[in-house]
């Protein structure tokens, strides 16, 4: 598996470090603002690894929700179509939205308008990382990436390399166009 990656752009210990950091972040942003209990809503497959790094490091009273969203179908293109499988209750909930990665925007603003309009209370949006691609940006970044298609911790190409425990570039061959 390792030799289909062309280079790794994040290693391990950068994406752990960095992680730590946003969720210390975060926290503090919930005590000044008077959140005591969040509810962080995942969006799935690709936010599961971050995010189960994430919460690991809030000391503080949270509730889980997993939502499928997919707009890339297994492919390296977005479909430009969000589709989700449900909608979780969110009423008068602070809610923190966690994604894998921002690159057209869609997924993250419509998941975000859902949200608002099942009554959450607030939504705070997270990615693991940014293509800097849309003009819209999350509420907590981790990393600024060179639109490229990446994967490994937890974001995948047709299913596979979510375990890999860094971030890489696809080696092109492995890509089926
Ligand atoms: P949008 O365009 O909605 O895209 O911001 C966000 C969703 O698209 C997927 N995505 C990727 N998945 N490598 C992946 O494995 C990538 O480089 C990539 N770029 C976008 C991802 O599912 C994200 O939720």
């Amino acid at each position: 598996m390792k030799r289909d990656i062309q280079k790794i752009l994040i290693d391990e210990d950068v994406i752990h470090k960095r992680v730590a950091h946003l969720a210390r972040q975060f926290q503090r942003d919930c005590i000044d603002n008077g959140i005591e209990t969040v509810t962080v809503v995942i969006l799935l497959k690709g936010a599961l690894l971050f995010a189960a790094d994430f919460v690991r490091h809030l000391d503080m009273k949270i509730q889980v929700e997993l939502v499928n969203a997919s707009s890339y179908n297994g492919g390296t293109k977005s479909s430009g179509v969000v589709a989700l499988d449900r909608t979780p209750d969110v009423l008068n909930k602070d809610v923190l939205l966690i994604d894998d990665i921002l690159d057209t925007g869609l997924t993250m603003t419509t998941v975000r308008k859902q949200l608002l309009e099942a009554g959450a209370a607030s939504v705070t949006t997270c990615v693991l990382l940014d293509k800097r691609v849309s003009d819209y940006s999350c509420d907590f970044t981790g990393f600024d990436i060179p639109n490229e298609f990446v994967v490994g911790y937890g974001l995948d190409y047709q299913g596979h390399y979510r375990n890999l425990p860094y971030v890489g570039v696809l080696n092109p061959s492995c890509i089926s166009i």
